[in-house]
């Protein structure tokens, strides 16, 4: 039997990480997983029910309750908590401002770390994240980290935000919200977003999304069985 394969993309906030993790899974087949959307999938439920991130044993508990699935629609992937789907409100400056704080807990990481390797087990996949090749899967055999202009990344998920009708939010504050997770993703204690010593680095500030495709496909092409 073929053994599954799994592809680590880790970098900074909007460069990129999911429009390319989920051309790759489409081109190859495999099962697209965006371990961002859990993160925040856990800050939109610790909002609604003010759970006090610095209060051990509440959160502990909060995780309990807590249950996230993926649903994969044309390669576009969809998050439920509890049976509700959120993928849009995930997207929103409420979560957007405090799952770097709910990101950085122990105890969320460890819940997280565990349901994606159960993931990677027997299927292949391309996850996208912070600490997917350096954490998650450090065996996997094709990690990239990607990084972009902090500008051109403002300006992207500006436009994102923008395109799904979200006109409350200025450039301004999506650039400072990106400097500030940047900063938080860096620094933070439990496993913090560093380049994992053999990850492929991409830099996409002046590339086109079928050029990072294409960059992608020659790296993964010599890994598979045919
Ligand atoms: O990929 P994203 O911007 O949707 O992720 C949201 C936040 O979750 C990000 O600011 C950092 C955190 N995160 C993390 O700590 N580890 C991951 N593997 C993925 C995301």
């Amino acid at each position: 039997m073929k053994k599954n394969l799994v592809i680590a993309i880790d970098g900074y906030s909007s460069c990129g990480k999911s429009t390319l993790a989920k051309a790759l899974a489409k081109k190859l087949g495999f099962i697209y997983v965006d371990s961002g959307a859990m993160y925040r999938a856990v800050t939109l439920y610790f909002l609604r029910n003010n759970i006090d991130v610095s209060d051990d044993s509440a959160v502990a508990d909060a995780l309990q309750h807590i249950e996230l699935n993926f649903h994969s629609r044309d390669y576009e992937s969809h998050i439920t908590l509890n049976g509700e789907e959120v993928s849009d409100e995930i997207r929103l400056m409420p979560v957007s401002q405090n799952v770097s704080e709910v990101s950085a807990h122990k105890i969320v990481r460890h819940e997280m770390v565990k349901q994606q390797q159960r993931m990677g087990k027997s299927k292949s996949i391309v996850m996208d994240g912070r600490d997917i090749g350096t954490t998650v899967f450090p065996n996997s055999p094709l990690k990239f980290f990607m990084t972009a202009d902090p500008k051109i990344r403002a300006e992207r998920r500006f436009k994102e935000l923008e395109s799904k009708g979200n006109n409350q939010t200025t450039l301004e504050e999506v650039f400072e919200n990106l400097a500030h997770r940047d900063y938080a993703d860096t620094t933070r204690k439990e496993s913090p977003l560093v380049r994992a010593d053999d990850a492929i680095i991409l830099d996409n500030t002046n590339l086109t999304q079928d050029e990072q495709l294409a960059f992608a496909i020659g790296r993964v092409e010599p890994l598979l069985d045919r």
